[in-house]
């Protein structure tokens, strides 16, 4: 698993093949019905925040999975996660969510919050490693035919000692 610090990406270097391995993730991971996969320019905006950090795991020297976080103030968020279709069920989506959760606590974060769309079959990785419901945003995501979608807003709490 790589960590890459959150920096600019400008096209034609090194970062910008890290980019283009999370755009080849994201075309593959996210069902476009709902409206919940980031554009190349929304990444690239992202990652030129230098709250921001992204994990890209490889599995030999294909790209498997990558999560996109930032900080605020104190509290991290996980902003998105997602693994190859042929390389889910292995643990690489667990492994990524506690890596993250490691670096948001290094990086003195005492929560990490993220939004599930209602429905998606992710929520029982989160419930697994102890995220908890805290909220819910009506029609939070947009699809690609104009249906809206709900987010649940989940929270985990950070121990400092695991940083
Ligand atoms: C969510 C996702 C990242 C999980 O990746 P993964 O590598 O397959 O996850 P893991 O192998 O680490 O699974 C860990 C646990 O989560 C649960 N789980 C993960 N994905 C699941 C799914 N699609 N359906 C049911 N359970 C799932 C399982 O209970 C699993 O536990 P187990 O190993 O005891 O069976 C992957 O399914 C994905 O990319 N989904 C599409 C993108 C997405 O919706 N991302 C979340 C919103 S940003």
């Amino acid at each position: 698993m790589t960590v890459i610090a959150s920096r600019e990406l400008p096209t034609g270097s090194a970062a910008a093949r890290d980019l283009d391995d999370v755009m080849a993730i994201m075309e593959e991971a996210f069902d476009p019905r709902f409206g919940e996969g980031w554009s190349r320019a929304q990444c690239r905006g992202m990652l030129g925040d230098a709250n921001s950090w992204i994990i890209v795991d490889r599995q030999g020297d294909r790209p498997a999975g990558f999560a996109l976080s930032r900080m605020i103030v104190d509290e991290a968020e996980l902003l998105l996660i997602a693994v190859q279709p042929e390389y889910r069920g292995r643990g690489i989506g667990r492994n990524m969510l506690m890596e993250v959760a490691r670096t948001a606590a290094a990086r003195g974060a005492t929560r990490l919050h993220l939004e599930v769309r209602d429905g998606n079959a992710a929520s029982d990785l989160y419930s697994a490693v102890g995220f908890e419901k805290i909220g819910r945003r009506k029609d939070y995501y947009s699809g690609r035919n104009g249906e809206r979608f709900d987010a649940i807003t989940l929270a985990l709490q950070l121990d400092p000692q695991t940083a």
